[in-house]
């Protein structure tokens, strides 16, 4: 199999990242067992959430690794010329590379090419170590990765600080979820996994997907997995997709947003306060 960066190499990445100027960058990466569970759409409207935190704006960059299905570029609405692979080969320079949004977000473009680079050469690791010094500017490194427990998706996710990993209430994506909370769990020293669980009807369904993956990898897995909290499953997100503009921009105040604002907020450490959560918003509604 395939990696880009082999376990030392992950490891070498993330420390590098701590020791870089701005060594407080925060790396973050988006899995998932099954695909199309919401990775992507969940990893941009994320990242757009904390560049524009009213209390903590912060710099963001989001970086689309899953080299088969890159598709973050099509929910922004436009075609990436080059990509990492281009910089790693000497061709371009990260400046050139790296796409300011008009959201607050950078975004860096994956690439299939990604996959064929098992063996740097010294020369690429040197342009590739060059290349991430020059995005230690950022506060959060949002890397979208692809679905499954490839060992590419392992490199990601060793190097990052914390992983969130997303669900779905779909009794299949519960399974999977668990298989790659497991590998990750075999892979990865010391690993920090968040869950999300996305399309939810209601809270109920929310807390209940939750806590069952929650306990079972506690039982099985021994390790403590934190609930970062839910998306409701609404036809705003793929109004969004088809609109190319981000759902937080395109409904700010909506429920979908809010939860996404919260999941941001909580990776802050910021309080999610009742007034900005539209709680008080919700149940009105609810019992209008
Ligand atoms: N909360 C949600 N509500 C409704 N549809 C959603 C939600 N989250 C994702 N989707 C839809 O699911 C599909 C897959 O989403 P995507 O983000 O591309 O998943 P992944 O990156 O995991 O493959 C898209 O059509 C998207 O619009
Ligand atoms: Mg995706």
């Amino acid at each position: 199999m395939s990696t880009l960066l082999g376990p030392d190499q992950a490891e070498g990445l993330r420390k590098l990242m701590r020791e870089l100027p701005k060594s407080n960058t925060k790396i973050i990466a988006v899995t998932s067992g099954k695909g199309g569970v919401g990775k992507s759409s969940f990893s941009l409207n994320l990242g757009i959430s904390l560049a524009n935190m009213k209390d903590n704006p912060r710099k963001v960059m989001v970086f689309d690794a899953d080299l088969g299905l890159a598709n973050i570029h099509i929910l922004l609405g436009f075609i990436p010329k080059f990509n990492l692979f281009h910089v790693i080969k000497g061709q371009k320079k990260m400046s050139e590379i790296i796409y300011k949004s008009d959201y607050g977000i950078d975004f860096i473009a994956g690439a299939s090419g990604l996959s064929q680079l098992a063996n740097l050469s010294d020369e690429e690791k040197e342009n590739l170590i060059e290349a991430l010094k020059e995005i230690s500017y950022a506060d959060f490194i949002i890397i979208d990765t692809a679905a499954g427990i490839t060992s590419n998706v392992i490199s990601f996710v060793a190097s990052a600080h914390e992983v969130i990993v997303i669900t779905t209430p779909e009794p299949t994506a519960i399974t999977d979820a668990y298989g790659v909370i497991k590998s990750i769990v075999t892979e990865v020293e010391n690993p920090d996994i968040k869950l999300v669980v996305n399309r939810v009807k209601n809270t109920t369904e929310a807390t209940k997907v939750a806590k069952k993956v929650i306990d079972v990898c506690s039982q099985f897995l021994n390790v403590k997995i934190e609930n970062l909290g839910f998306i409701y499953d609404d036809q705003i997100v793929q109004e969004s997709v088809r609109k190319q503009i981000p759902y937080v921009e395109l409904y700010p105040s909506h429920n979908v947003s809010v939860c996404v604002n919260h999941i941001a907020r909580r990776i802050m450490n910021l309080e999610v306060s009742e007034e900005e959560s539209g709680w008080k918003k919700f149940f009105k509604n609810v019992f209008k």
